[in-house]
């Protein structure tokens, strides 16, 4: 039977809310992962690169910023051997100047996505999708990249109604 995988990058240790920086043990996006997995049945594979950012957030941003000028493929710790037994994926991630994390393109192009449907998930602090869903259509070689859902970063812990509508309105509940 075809299957789910959420696929999701997200970073803890500092990050800035609403004015004020804060260190946290788990990030916005993957307080979002977290309640997908109370609302569908799927897998869940976490981005991690072998040599992560910064926890220190004004660090991170330089490093994340020279990462994408540098159209760079960070190394992840580790990869799906195959994605094939999936239908649908959805890939959360925070949005980093504008777009998702370098090494979320690391991911995306290890697979041949054709015939797989991907919705993309945003946390922002303002920029929403930025030019993320384009991004991932030019990485995601043959996927359906249907329209996206941003969460303001900063209140994941309530985003569960707008993920249950917009994994309804995608079919998957
Ligand atoms: C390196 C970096 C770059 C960011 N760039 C943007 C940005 O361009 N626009 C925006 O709205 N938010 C930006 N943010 C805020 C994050 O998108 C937001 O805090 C997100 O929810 C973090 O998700 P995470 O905790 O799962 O890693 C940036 C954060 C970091 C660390």
């Amino acid at each position: 039977m075809a299957k789910t995988l959420i696929a999701f990058f997200s970073r803890a240790d500092e990050n800035y809310f609403g004015g004020a920086m804060r260190y946290v043990k788990v990030g916005n996006t993957e307080i979002v992962v977290n309640q997908m997995k109370e609302l569908i049945d799927a897998d869940t594979f976490k981005i991690e690169m072998a040599n992560p950012y910064s926890p220190v957030y004004m660090t991170c941003i330089d490093e994340a910023k020279k990462d994408l000028r540098d159209d760079a493929r960070p190394e992840l710790t580790n990869y799906l051997d195959s994605i094939d037994e999936y239908d649908t994926i959805v890939l959360a991630y925070p949005n980093y100047w504008g777009t998702f994390p370098m090494a979320v393109a690391t991911f995306l192009e290890r697979y041949d996505f054709d015939g797989k449907t991907i919705l993309p998930l945003c946390t922002n602090e303002g920029s929403g999708m930025g030019s993320s869903e384009r991004d991932v259509k030019k990485h995601a070689k043959g996927a359906d990249v249907v329209k996206g859902l941003a969460i303001t970063g900063s209140q994941s812990g309530s985003a569960g109604a707008a993920v249950k509508k917009w994994f309804a309105a995608n079919g998957l509940i």
